[in-house]
């Protein structure tokens, strides 16, 4: 193929999300790569004219949950752009509930999932319900060290931790009792699987984080938890996915817990992928790349600190006459593929009420809410604005990531010195600014 006839390629960022990509992963690429970022708040239009104007055909990275409906509307707009990887195939990064709205979709199984706009459905539904449930706030993947996951053992238990968190909407799942206490996560390009590992719950814990004090393990990962990633990954039609699967002690049984592109994976990880985007665009005449199954046993020798300055692993094919070790010799029947194009149908219909219906729920809810939040920050510590972390701001009733992550970086550039000038700066509305102000300390003076 001829250098001229490779699209242009350019990489997606976004103001305050770490980067997943880098240029460095596309080694070899003989062209320049083109960077976009986008600025958050009433920046589409200047996002989508800056692609326009660079020429570029492919659009390589994640989109965070918060952007995604944003997203949409911008490929909907570069309709001869690719995304990589598509809009559709972002879809479960933006919540848990579109984790399981995929999974129903594609018949992909996971524990058993009760999803409610209306509590009182949903409180009927959890007073039938078997014990333990897992209540999660419906978030996309977090980094939030399970803060918004919750284990009730009764219907008392769920009522008084839904009466308190108001998720709405309520999300709740069968607890899977959990062999050797974990679950696993599963990484895989062009379907195959790469890189896979169990998560331990910490001493006295049962969620499995390993930012908990947890720890994890890269041997015996069973086979059938690879078959249900690579389901997962081909119904998503992946270029790059990642899922985390619990196996039922009692019958050892996978089940998906969260699946997503976005994952955090070392460096090395991300110039496979790199690669193999690569190779996709390049129609094969950059070499695929080669990474034998369960090779992660070998590679999880290695302290993490090795692992992550590692850069551009190669592994050759295993060639009988050469003096391989045997696990070189692919085991199983994983091939790395071109993943097939995601078309609109693709997405799962919404449960979603429409949002006519929803706004006298969501106002009156607001309101009860204040109240419960007056009292309970009567009755508890304020918090001062300056030292808010990013994890409070994220738990605050109706907070949007995007405006969360705006507050934190107004008052790191010290831009803000008091709550109230977030409603003055037009960052907060005035409703938000009486319900929030209750929870944060007036100054001294
Ligand atoms: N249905 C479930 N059954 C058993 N354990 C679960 C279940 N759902 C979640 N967990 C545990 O809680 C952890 C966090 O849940 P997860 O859905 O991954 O939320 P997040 O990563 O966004 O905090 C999981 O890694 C797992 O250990
Ligand atoms: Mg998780």
């Amino acid at each position: 193929m001829a250098k001229k006839q490779l699209p242009k390629l350019g990489l997606l960022y976004m103001d305050y999300v770490l980067r997943f990509f880098d240029k460095s992963n596309f080694k070899g690429w003989p062209d320049k790569i083109e960077t976009v970022t986008y600025h958050w708040k009433n920046d589409k239009t200047r996002f989508i004219n800056e692609v326009r104007r660079k020429n570029i055909d492919v659009l390589v990275g994640n989109i965070p949950a918060t952007a995604y409906e944003t997203f949409r509307e911008i490929s909907h707009a570069l309709p001869h752009v690719r995304f990589i990887p598509s809009l559709e195939t972002q879809f479960p990064n933006k919540s848990k509930e579109n984790v399981t709205l995929f999974c129903t979709k594609h018949d992909i199984q996971q524990p058993k999932t009760g999803i409610f706009y209306d509590k009182e459905e949903g409180y009927d539904y959890l007073k039938k319900a078997t014990y333990p449930q897992i209540i999660k706030r419906s978030y996309g993947p977090s980094n939030y060290g399970g803060y918004f996951v919750h284990k009730a053992d009764s219907f008392a238990e769920a009522k008084e931790l839904l009466d308190e968190k108001k998720y709405n909407p309520i999300y709740t799942q069968d607890a899977i009792p959990l062999k050797y206490s974990g679950d696993l996560r599963v990484m895989l390009i062009g379907h195959k699987p790469i890189c896979a590992f169990w998560r331990f719950s910490g001493e006295g814990e049962w969620i499995t984080n390993t930012s908990q004090g947890g720890s994890m393990s890269y041997e015996n990962v069973p086979m059938n938890a690879l078959e249900l990633a690579v389901k997962a990954s081909k119904a998503a039609k992946a270029e790059y996915w990642a899922c985390d699967i619990a196996i039922d002690e009692n019958t050892d049984e996978p089940y998906i817990l969260e699946c997503a592109t976005a994952f955090a994976a070392f460096p090395y990880v991300r110039d496979w992928i790199g690669q193999y985007i690569m190779w996709d665009l390049s129609g094969g005449k950059f070499r695929m790349p080669h990474v034998p199954l369960f090779s992660w046993e070998e590679l999880g020798k290695m302290d993490p600190s090795v692992l992550r300055t590692l850069r551009h692993l190669y592994f050759a094919k295993y060639e009988p006459s050469a003096d391989g070790a045997y696990w070189l010799a692919d085991k199983g029947n994983f091939d790395m593929e071109l993943t097939d194009e995601s078309v609109e149908s693709d997405i799962p219909d919404s449960i979603e009420p429409l949002a006519e219906d929803k706004l006298p729920a969501a106002v009156k809810e607001a309101f009860v809410n204040s109240e419960d939040q007056k009292s309970s920050a009567q009755e508890g510590e304020k918090i001062n604005f300056k030292e808010v972390t990013l994890t409070q701001l994220m738990s605050l009733y109706s907070m949007e990531e995007e405006t969360a992550l705006e507050i934190k970086q107004l008052i790191d550039d010290e831009k803000v010195e008091t709550f109230d000038e977030l409603e003055e700066l037009e960052c907060i509305t005035p409703e938000q600014s009486s319900i929030w102000s209750k929870l944060f300390a007036k100054l001294p003076f």
